[in-house]
């Protein structure tokens, strides 16, 4: 590796004796750093989304300690700063509209400062990705910690995972199944350590995108929170981005189109959330390489899930992790010819196949072996047809198998609030084999696509018996959610997609098998309908101002990532002119 450290960007604020660098200089020293410091060593920002609104990051300070220890170990001068943290469980109307808002965030702190590289301290949802979406658009070297999952929920002696029990245990209740008081009791213990959601949710299917993107080090996406091994990790990953500044291997290097190639296989033998498609998409587009929907169908389908999490399967991250974690799932599908690019580079300078060539499986229940997976084809559904011509997806493995094909009615609800006020309603004209379709929850419609997706059931077809019925939306569903849901319908209602012309009683069907999702009523009848929508003025809700406004005449639709429109690309990180 080339010798990069004479063209660092900090010296640029930090090496001449003139005016400017003492100014540069002197203001860094009223925190007690000593002049040897400013010795041209690398600047390593540890970009921080701590946050005590953010619960699953909110152990980032103590992370962040393990960090520097590795940085000034390697000769590296640690610079914490905080970022926009968006938290998954708090934040409304959804931590989505704000994913773009931190990845402006990250990339102008880290363009306008002394920065030679940069760790990302990622954990709940939006903030893995906003933090790629950032640091891909300034191509600086950069490397990702996860905070880790929590322990595994505890109710009543047995498992429970998050976000997978808050669903499962509602629909107990409105089935008259449980009461109030045994619902509100699993509070306490689904939650019971710090860390990130515990199942194969949207945060721990980030944490392994980063380790498949070979952005993160090995064990990355798995290890507990609270696991001594986790701020281990966190030093080692602190002493190597010292080294990538030295090397100059900057993202670009890493996040190239095989890199998300192997992402998007992992995803599928994860039985990952499908949250990644959008996330995935953000960030190549920051890095310039050009994923397509059908990039899904082509790479992912036909992948067996392998790991056998909730909400898929039945166990959770701690096992995961003690089963051998996410090394041990790349080393079985590498041994089966499934990884796509087993050559593809790493931050800690090896190839992804050289990581995880000799590791270990500890438990085939967690990880299964290929000729016993927990799905033949686990690979995110991409649909398309006159319902979508820009597409939609599903997760086959949270999915019930005898709904994939289905032909049903629709019951239609214009937006979340129409589908609230009337899903209890006992005279609901609905059954088991109708399709619940739900307008206007997309990223311009919500605004910000919220996870309302997965439509809760009629509370009476729920004291049928029933489990799952086909859902229809422009919404996307949290990664511990499950169910027969179609998502990301686009173009979305709001942005005069057909999913606005669907009426209660039209025919949908839906063909996981052919990729196909169609509404069955003539094209003229279709066109009708949209251009009567059109004369009525236009969908998208009015902003009053603010980041809503500007999300809202920005933002991309779910096929492009709900990146905004001047945000794709990469900028670099060449260093602006003097502040003074
Ligand atoms: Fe933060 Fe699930 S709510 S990771
Ligand atoms: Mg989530």
């Amino acid at each position: 590796m080339p010798d990069a450290s004479k063209k660092l960007r900090s010296a640029q604020w930090f090496g001449p004796a003139d005016k400017n660098g003492f100014m540069y200089r002197s203001w860094m020293k009223n925190q007690g750093i000593p002049d040897h410091e400013f010795d041209g060593r690398p600047i390593v920002g540890i970009c921080n989304t701590w946050s005590e609104l953010t619960p699953c990051n909110a152990h980032f300070r103590k992370i962040a300690e393990h960090v520097k220890r590795g940085i000034s170990e390697a000769g590296g001068f640690p610079v914490e700063f905080p970022v926009f943290s968006n938290g998954e469980s708090n934040l409304r109307p959804t931590a989505m509209l704000t994913r773009n808002l931190a990845s402006m965030d990250v990339e102008e702190a880290i363009r306008g400062n002394p920065i030679d590289a940069v760790v990302l301290l990622a954990g709940c949802d939006k903030t893995t990705p906003a933090l790629l979406m950032g640091a891909a658009s300034c191509d600086v070297p950069a490397i990702v910690v996860s905070g880790g999952p929590m322990l595994n929920g505890k109710l009543e002696g047995r498992d429970i995972g998050s976000g997978t029990a808050v669903w499962q245990l509602h629909e107990s209740l409105k089935a008259g199944e449980i009461d109030l008081h045994q619902f509100l009791a699993a509070e306490g213990g689904m939650s019971r350590s710090a860390g990130t959601c515990n199942t194969m949710g949207t945060a721990s299917t980030m944490a392994c995108v980063a380790e498949a993107l070979g952005v993160a080090l090995p064990h990355n996406a798995a290890i507990p929170a609270v696991d001594a091994r986790r701020y281990v990790l966190a030093q080692m990953s602190g002493a190597r981005v010292v080294a990538m500044a030295r090397e100059g291997l900057t993202l670009s290097k890493i996040l190239t189109r095989a890199a998300f190639e192997n992402a998007i296989r992992v995803i599928a033998a994860i039985g990952g959330s499908t949250n990644a498609v959008i996330h995935l998409k953000a960030i190549a587009g920051r890095i310039g390489v050009d994923l397509a929907l059908e990039d899904w169908t082509r790479i992912g389908r036909g992948t067996p899930t392998l790991v056998d999490l909730m909400p898929s399967g039945r166990f959770l991250m701690e096992e995961f992790y003690y089963a051998g974690g996410l090394p041990a799932v790349l080393r079985r599908l590498g041994e089966a010819g499934l990884l796509p690019h087993p050559d593809a580079p790493t931050v800690n300078g090896r190839s992804l196949w050289d990581n995880v060539r000799d590791a270990p499986s500890y438990n085939d229940e967690v990880i299964r072996p290929l000729d016993k997976p927990l799905l033949g084809d686990g690979g995110i559904c991409i649909l398309r047809g006159n319902l979508a011509p820009r597409g939609a997806v599903l997760k086959p493995s949270a999915a019930t198998p005898a709904l994939l094909k289905h032909r049903g009615r629709a019951v239609v609800f214009e937006d979340f609030d129409d589908y609230k006020r009337r899903i209890g309603d006992e005279s609901l004209e609905v059954d088991a084999n109708s399709v619940l379709v739900m307008k206007n929850c997309g990223p311009r419609g919500y605004p910000g696509m919220a996870e309302v997706g997965n439509m809760g059931l009629p509370p009476k077809l729920l004291r049928q018996g029933i489990k799952d019925m086909v859902r229809i939306s422009d919404a996307r569903m949290s990664g511990t959610a499950y169910g027969t849901v179609v998502l990301h319908v686009a173009p979305e209602a709001a942005a005069g997609g057909p999913l606005a012309a669907v009426r209660d009683g039209d025919w949908i069907e839906l063909d996981c098998e052919a990729g196909r999702l169609h509404l069955d009523i003539a094209d003229e009848e279709l066109a009708a309908r949209l251009a009567a929508r059109s004369q009525a003025g236009p969908a998208a809700p009015a902003a009053r101002g603010g980041y809503a406004r500007l999300y809202i005449d920005h933002v991309l639709q779910a096929d492009e990532g709900c990146d905004f429109d001047f945000l794709v690309g990469c900028r670099g990180a060449e260093v602006p002119r003097h502040s003074h």
